[in-house]
């Protein structure tokens, strides 16, 4: 059981962590709106805690958007039907394997206007969450079977996203444009980065914060 904890939390959580990191170098607009709002609500004396994870609109918004464009489990968990049904007008017959593509869902034209780009200003003002309830956006899967981890999960991410981008100033290494920032992906369980993410980092707020 500690296993399926640690197995099904590690992985999910970092991949998460990089996809995110990863638009916000692709976009550096973002990424400075996303700075701008961690300045405005944090400022430069300490760091991001918990308690402040509901004032930050903007970088939750960028988590739903990365989970949206780059969900950690494309097909969710494999499911297994226990009656028969039937869905959208097929017959699904009991004893069925159910995948859920929430790779496709969310990049579906018909639910999300222009869903090949990186906009998290689409969430901002809108209801939809990522607690199993709307689905378009699955990251976590609904139901009895949904992740049990999500509420760590979720806080984990964003708290680590959340204090990489205020900690600390980010750039491509080897003068890479954002262009040049390879973005294909590794379809498996998880969808992890072909090419694992690389950036050079220097302290943004004073040293007494990193506790120099
Ligand atoms: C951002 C982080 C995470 C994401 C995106 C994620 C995503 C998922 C997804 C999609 C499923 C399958 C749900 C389904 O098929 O309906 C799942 C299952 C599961 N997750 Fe997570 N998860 C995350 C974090 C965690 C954490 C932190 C833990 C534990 C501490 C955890 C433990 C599990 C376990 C044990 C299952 C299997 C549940 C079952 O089969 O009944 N996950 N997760």
């Amino acid at each position: 059981m500690i296993q399926d904890l640690i197995a099904g939390g590690k992985e999910s959580s970092a991949v998460n962590v990089e996809w995110a990191f990863s638009e916000l170098l692709k976009h550096p607009q973002i990424f400075e709106k996303a700075t701008k709002e961690l300045d405005k609500v944090i400022g430069k004396e300490r760091w991001v805690e918990e308690k402040d994870i509901p004032n930050l609109p903007f970088i939750n918004a960028i988590m739903k958007e990365t989970m949206r464009v780059h969900p950690s489990s494309p097909m969710l968990a494999p499911h297994f039907t226990r009656e028969d049904s039937v869905i959208d007008g097929y017959d699904i017959p009991a004893g069925t394997r159910v995948l859920i593509n929430t790779w496709t869902i969310g990049r579906d034209p018909t639910i999300w206007d222009t869903p090949e780009e990186f906009r998290p200003e689409r969430f901002i003002g809108r209801e939809i969450d990522v607690k199993g309830q709307d689905f378009e956006l699955l990251p976590f899967g609904s139901g009895r079977r949904m992740c049990p981890g999500y509420t760590l999960g979720l806080k984990v991410i964003q708290l680590t996203l959340a204090n990489l981008l205020h900690g600390f100033k980010w750039k491509l290494p080897d003068k890479m444009t954002p262009e040049e920032l390879n973005m294909e992906e590794i379809f498996g369980l998880a969808i992890m980065r072909k090419i694992p993410l690389e950036a050079i980092g220097e302290p943004r707020l004073p040293a007494h914060v990193y506790g120099v």
